[in-house]
């Protein structure tokens, strides 16, 4: 019977771990491995490994950790079917059609409509609008509407651009036929019940339609221009939903990821089409936001991906809001932001109309290359502010501005960026420093250390359950050791083992009955999160502790001779609990001769041998 596990077995032999994580977050070589922040605690320096060899990562702050399958699932929201396909789709594997029935039908009734149903519907939606588009009667609109706007065949396609027809029953009629339920098009905003309840209507008619794709590219939501000058609003977007939030998506930043990590920098714009049209004209690395300033969640997004950002407004009204809430996205890491307003240099309306004119990419890039620092800009705006307000008018306007800084996170700020914060808010607003800091509440606390490790701390472990432990990663990191802890298991040498480490060791004997070797596939079974992060924690350890590099001849050998040494300081600390090695007969022993036991033992093996062994 086919149960996947030869699909997962072959995607996994086909995927790369590396080009996974290196697809979304910017990977830095150290030594044989990688480093990143981590996307998944709010990691400042990079905390997160990419282990090419044991094709694995693992963040050491928070703990996650697990193989690509695992990382797909957790970046991109995935089920796990539903990662399996999408690294199956990336390394162009066909996977075993699975059998109706095996995969849950969703009734029409419930009313909680998970993400891959959503993604099924959006999926299915696309494809019709693209159908739509290219349709020789109902695609006639939209078609000149691209023409008109000089949109390249390329760009259709690479921004999936579709369209929908002047009717209210297109997608309706589409989904019946495909037996897709009414109320997942409700849930995914493309279809709504007229008021009086008589039935359903297509939400987005008679529109240019632009996917807005996830970052794997699947999509997750749709904005839908008027063909016709008359339909307002002129854009629609789709709902915010389970799979779709305004304030974390970027759109184009799919198209757009892997020029942003060559380039090292992002540029974001207002609307649909300047994304489009940059990407036309070879300016790859650009995204847009979809009628919100750029947030927090955006800004660690791009920090994942490079160091700076330019963020590029058509006027100077946006330019100024802005910077006004510059501090909320300054905030989010750091991310070096830069303000460009498009109306200082041309007097285009924006970078899809500037782009159309004779020069227009070279007056774009330059003025890309000459934005304004957003603090700077944001200092300038608040010292203009501040002018002619009296004492009590700019202490208030400082106020305001500490309120603001707050709710953005200053809390978090280290103290000396604090500080430099606030002396230069006094110097802008002439407000006393002190008044600024007590405000902040700055004063009260003035040493607060960074943010405590959110991760699994390591509890402090006596003696016999670090070696076994010990013992255990020895057998995850080579099969070596594997005959050496079936030994110790037999000799019942097993302290009591509780939570993550009993079921490690669990793995670690079912391995070593079974003889595997491929470390991320035997850490995939471990469901738990903390788990696998642990486990990789314990290889990771004795691999430095062997010193043998992966490839090297002797390193099976090392590792045999590694646990064969935890398990002779096993046998030793248990002849000490149990008195065993006494012999019948012999008499109680006393203290002192326990005391010279235990030196002995000491010296045989050191004070405290795997001291540094569980602490990261
Ligand atoms: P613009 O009105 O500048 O749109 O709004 P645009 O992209 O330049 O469109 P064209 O060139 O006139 O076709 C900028 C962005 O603001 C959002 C959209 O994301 C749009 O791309 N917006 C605008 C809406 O969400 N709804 C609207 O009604 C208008
Ligand atoms: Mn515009």
């Amino acid at each position: 019977m086919n149960d996947g596990s030869d699909d997962i077995r072959r995607v996994r032999e086909a995927t790369d771990i590396v080009r996974v994580v290196g697809d979304v977050v910017q990977l830095k070589p150290k030594g044989r491995e990688f480093v990143c922040l981590c996307p998944f605690h709010d990691d400042r320096n990079p905390s997160m490994y990419v282990i090419p060899g044991k094709q694995i990562f693992h963040c050491f702050v928070c703990g996650a950790g697990g193989d690509a399958l695992t990382f797909a699932q957790r970046y991109h929201g995935l089920s796990f079917p539903d990662a399996l396909k999408m690294l199956a789709d990336e390394a162009g594997i066909e996977l075993t059609p699975r059998r109706k029935g095996e995969s849950k039908p969703q009734d029409d009734q419930s009313d909680e409509i998970d993400r891959s149903t959503l993604k099924a519907v959006n999926e299915a939606a696309m494809g019709f609008f693209r159908r739509i588009l290219t349709h020789p009667e109902h695609g006639k609109p939209g078609r000149a509407v691209v023409e008109h706007r000089g949109i390249s065949p390329e760009m259709v396609e690479r921004f999936a651009i579709g369209a929908s027809a002047d009717r209210w029953d297109g997608l309706l009629l589409y989904a019946k036929q495909r037996g897709i339920p009414e109320s997942h098009l409700f849930a995914a905003g493309l279809a709504k019940q007229r008021e009086n309840g008589s039935g359903s209507y297509d939400a987005l008619r008679n529109r240019l339609i632009f996917p807005i794709l996830g970052e794997a590219g699947e999509p997750i939501a749709f904005g839908a221009r008027r063909i016709d000058d008359e339909d307002e609003p002129k854009y629609l977007n789709s709902p915010e939903t389970a799979l779709f939030h305004k304030s974390k998506t970027l759109f184009g930043l799919h198209q757009a990821r892997d020029a942003i990590r060559r380039e090292g920098w992002v540029a974001v714009v207002e609307g649909y089409t300047d994304v489009i049209a940059c990407h036309q004209h070879g300016i790859e690395n650009v995204v847009g936001t979809l009628g919100t300033a750029l947030t927090a969640e955006h800004a660690k997004r791009l920090r994942w991906k490079c160091d700076r950002a330019v963020l590029l407004f058509d006027g100077d009204d946006a330019g100024q809001r802005a910077a006004d809430r510059a501090f909320e996205v300054l905030f989010a890491g750091e991310l070096d932001v830069s303000v460009v307003v498009l109306s200082d240099h041309t007097d285009a309306k924006d970078p899809d109309e500037l782009l159309a004119r004779e020069g227009g990419r070279d007056l774009l890039l330059d003025a890309l290359r000459n934005g304004r620092d957003l603090t700077e800009v944001h200092f300038e705006r608040l010292r203009a502010k501040a002018v002619g307000k009296g004492i009590a008018g700019a202490r208030r306007l400082a106020e305001d501005e500490i309120r603001r800084l707050l709710d953005a996170g200053m809390d978090r700020m280290e103290p000396r960026a604090r500080s430099a914060l606030l002396g230069k808010m006094a110097e802008v607003t002439g407000v006393r420093y002190e008044i600024l800091a007590a405000a902040a509440g700055a004063v009260r606390r003035p040493n607060t250390p960074e943010e405590p490790a959110t991760g699994p701390q390591p509890e402090p472990m006596s003696g016999p359950m670090r070696v076994w432990l010990e013992l255990v990663a020895c057998v995850l990191t080579g099969v070596e050791a594997g005959p050496v802890l079936l030994e110790a298991h037999g000799e019942n040498l097993a302290p009591e083992l509780t939570g993550d480490d009993a079921l490690i060791t669990t793995l670690a004997l079912e391995a070593a009955r079974n003889q595997e070797t491929d470390f991320a596939e035997l850490i995939s079974k471990l469901d738990a999160d903390s788990a696998r992060g642990r486990a990789i924690l314990f290889v990771r350890r004795i691999e430095e502790m062997l010193g043998v590099p992966a490839d090297d001849a002797r390193r099976g050998q090392a590792v045999a001779d590694h646990a064969r040494d935890c398990l002779d300081r096993l046998r030793s600390w248990s002849d000490l609990e149990s008195g065993r090695s006494e012999g019948p007969g012999s008499p109680e022993i006393g203290i002192s001769e326990r005391l010279e036991k235990m030196k002995q033992a000491h010296a045989r093996h050191g004070s405290n041998p795997g001291a540094r062994f569980w602490t990261s």
